[in-house]
C-alpha cells in the first residue's frame, strides 16, 4: 500500500465509510472546466487548481469524465488507452497530484470507466483489424460476417444510439458491431481476457487513491445470445428505455458482482455508480444490490418536468425501488449528455431532454433554483453538473460548424445538441474566455457570460451560487437533509410538493410550488431556512400561513413529527 492510501486510510472514520448514501458528487466534464495551459481545452491542472472552488461550493466529491488517452471521437468516451492521460488533459503526474489535493480539501474523486466500448483505436481494435478474419483478437470485440449474397448487409438490424446503423464493415469484409460511433467497437464480454482486463483497470486507478468509479453504458456490457433482430421497433434515443436485445441483460449483473469483489479489497469505502439506462426504476434497483454496484442515476427523475404530479410519483416510486435493496436513492438534474435544466424548464413540458430553443430564461432559472432545493431536500445522493450552480442555460444556439456531438454529423442535424451543456465555465467578468484558460475556448462561450460568472456571482446573496452554497452547508448542517429512505407527504394544494424529513430528534419541512402563481399554503412551525426566490418568501419565517412565490421551493427546520 503506497504512503499516500495509508494516510487516506487513517482519515476514514466508521462514519466516513457510509460517505456515499447521502453525497453531493459534482460532477466535471474535464475538456470544459478549466484550462491550466492556455491551449483552449480544459485539463487536469485546470481542474487541480479549482478544487479550493468546489470545496468552498460544499461538494462531497467530484466526479470527472473520462481524461484518458483518446482520438475524442466522443468526448473522451472513445479510449484508447485506460491507463494512459491524454496528453490534451495532462499526465499520469497530474492525476495524482489532482487525487492528493483532493483528497487534502477533504473532497473524494470518482472517475469514469468506459467498458461497454473502447475506441478504433485501442491497441486490441487495431490489432484484431489489421489481422483479418480468425484472427483470435477479434473475439474480443463483435465481429461478424454479413447478411446477403455477398455479405454486403449488416448481421443484424440494430442501430446506434447515434444514427445509422451499429454495424461498420471492414475492408476484409467482416463487420463490427458499436452501439455508439463506429469509432467505439463493442467488447464481447464472453471473452474472459475482456473481464480480466477491466478488473486491471479498476486496480490501476484504485492504486492511484480514488474513491470510485461512473460505469459508463453500465447497462450494455452483455448482448443477447445470437445477437437477435429487434424487428423494426425503431431509433432507439440515448434515452430510450424499450426492452433491447442489447441493453440490460441479466447477465450484466455477474460483471458486477466481480466489480463489487475488487472494489472492497481496498481500504475506505470504494464505490461504483452505474449509467443503467432501464425500462423501469425496479430494473435499475438491479444494479444496487448489495453485492453489486453502490448507486445507479436516476434518469426518470431527470427526464421529470417540473411539475408536482409528474414529480411525486417519481420521487414514491424511486424511494420504494431502492427501499429492498438497501441503496440510496439519487437524484439529477443535469449532466453532459442533456440539455441543461435551467433550459429544460425554460421550455413547456415534453419536449424531451436535447432541446435547441432558450424558451424562456427568466422562467427557466426561477424553476431550476427551486428544483435544486426540491432535489437537495430529498433522502439519498445528489449529483450536480458543471456550471449549473451559476444558473447556466444551454447554448442552444451553437453554430453547426463547431459542434462536436457525433450524433450531430450521424443524424444529419437532427439531433445531437450535446454541445449546448458542454461549453466552458465562464469564472471572470472579464477576459479571455471568462477566466476559463488562456488561449480561448474549444466551444464559443456566448457575450455576457461575464455576468454569470463565479466572480460575478461570488458574494452577492441573490445569486445563484450563493444559493447553491447555502443550501449545501445547510444540507451539512442538518441532519435530516439527505439521510433516511423516505419522505412523509403533507397536504398540500394542487401543484405543490410539502413534505417532512426527520432524523432522530431534527426535523424538516420542504415545501415546493411548481405553478407559475404564488401559493397559499400551511408550513408546520418551525424556523425558514433558504428559499429559491430570489425575493425570499415573506411572511414563513416560523412556518405558518405561508404565500410561496411562483416556482419556489424553501426550507423550514421543524419539530420531528
Ligand atoms: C454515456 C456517456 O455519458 C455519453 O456521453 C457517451 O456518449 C456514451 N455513454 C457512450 O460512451
Amino acid at each position: 500500500m503506497t504512503q499516500h492510501l495509508a494516510a487516506r486510510t487513517a482519515a476514514d472514520s466508521a462514519d466516513a465509510l457510509d460517505w456515499w448514501r447521502d453525497a453531493v458528487i459534482y460532477q466535471v466534464y474535464p475538456r470544459s472546466f478549466a484550462d491550466g495551459d492556455g491551449d483552449g481545452t480544459g485539463d487536469l491542472p485546470g481542474i487541480r487548481a479549482r478544487l479550493p472552488y468546489l470545496a468552498q461550493l460544499g461538494v462531497d466529491a467530484v466526479w470527472l469524465s473520462p481524461f484518458y488517452a483518446s482520438p475524442q471521437a466522443d468526448g473522451g468516451y472513445d479510449v484508447a488507452d485506460y491507463r494512459a492521460i491524454d496528453p490534451v488533459y495532462g499526465t499520469l503526474h497530474d492525476a495524482d497530484a489532482l487525487i492528493r489535493d483532493a483528497h487534502g480539501l477533504g473532497l473524494r474523486v470518482i472517475v469514469d470507466v468506459v467498458p461497454n466500448h473502447s475506441s478504433d483505436r485501442h491497441e486490441w481494435f487495431r490489432r484484431a483489424l489489421a489481422e483479418g478474419p480468425g484472427s483470435p483478437l477479434r473475439a474480443r470485440y463483435h465481429f461478424r460476417p454479413g447478411k446477403g449474397a455477398d455479405g454486403e448487409l449488416p448481421p443484424n438490424d440494430w442501430e446506434s444510439i447515434f444514427g445509422g446503423p451499429a454495424w461498420t464493415r471492414c475492408p476484409d469484409g467482416e463487420w463490427y458491431l458499436h452501439l455508439f460511433a463506429p469509432e467505439q467497437p463493442d467488447f464481447d464480454w464472453e471473452h474472459p481476457a475482456v473481464a480480466d482486463e477491466f478488473r486491471s483497470i479498476l486496480r490501476f486507478w484504485l492504486d492511484m487513491g480514488v474513491d470510485g468509479f461512473r460505469v459508463d453504458v453500465a447497462h450494455g456490457l452483455v448482448k443477447a445470445a445470437g445477437l437477435p433482430d429487434i424487428g423494426g421497433t425503431g431509433q432507439l434515443g440515448l434515452l430510450g428505455n424499450a426492452a433491447m436485445p442489447f441493453f440490460d441483460q441479466d447477465g450484466v449483473h455477474d460483471i458486477y458482482r466481480s466489480w463489487r469483489r475488487v472494489l472492497e479489497e481496498y481500504p475506505g469505502r470504494r464505490i461504483a455508480v452505474a449509467e443503467a439506462w432501464t425500462p423501469t426504476v425496479e430494473r435499475t434497483a438491479n444494479y444496487v444490490r448489495p453485492d453489486e454496484l453502490h448507486q445507479a442515476f436516476n434518469f426518470q427523475y431527470l427526464g421529470t418536468y417540473w411539475d408536482a404530479a409528474e414529480l411525486r410519483p417519481v420521487i414514491d416510486a424511486s424511494l420504494a425501488a431502492m427501499r429492498p435493496v438497501g441503496a440510496p436513492a439519487t437524484w439529477v438534474l443535469s449532466n453532459h449528455d442533456v440539455t441543461r435544466h435551467t433550459t429544460r424548464f425554460a421550455n413547456p413540458a415534453g419536449l424531451g431532454t436535447q432541446l435547441r430553443s432558450a424558451g424562456d430564461p427568466v422562467r427557466g432559472l426561477r424553476r431550476a433554483r427551486a428544483a435544486t432545493l426540491l432535489m437537495l431536500a430529498l433522502p439519498g445522493s445528489a449529483y450536480l453538473y458543471q456550471g449549473e450552480e451559476l444558473g447556466l442555460p444551454d447554448v442552444t444556439d451553437l453554430p453547426d460548424e463547431v459542434r462536436q456531438d457525433p450524433a450531430f454529423a450521424r443524424g444529419a442535424g437532427q439531433d445531437g445538441f450535446r454541445d449546448g451543456c458542454r461549453v466552458p465555465i465562464p469564472w471572470t467578468v472579464a477576459g479571455s474566455s471568462y477566466g476559463f484558460g488562456d488561449g480561448g475556448s474549444w466551444l464559443p462561450q456566448p457575450a455576457g457570460w461575464g455576468e454569470l460568472s463565479v466572480e460575478a456571482q461570488t458574494g452577492d446573496p441573490g445569486s445563484t451560487l450563493e444559493l447553491y452554497r447555502a443550501a449545501l452547508a445547510v444540507r451539512r448542517a442538518h441532519a435530516a437533509l439527505g439521510a433516511g429512505d423516505g419522505v412523509e407527504w403533507l397536504p398540500a394544494p394542487e401543484g405543490v410538493l410539502l413534505f417532512r424529513r426527520t432524523s432522530g430528534d431534527a426535523a424538516f419541512v420542504c415545501a415546493a410550488n411548481t405553478t407559475g402563481a404564488p401559493v397559499r399554503i400551511t408550513v408546520p412551525a418551525g424556523r425558514l431556512l433558504l428559499s429559491s426566490a430570489a425575493g425570499g418568501v415573506s411572511g414563513g419565517e416560523s412556518g405558518g400561513e405561508v404565500d410561496l412565490p411562483a416556482d419556489t421551493t424553501a426550507w423550514w427546520s421543524a419539530e420531528a413529527g
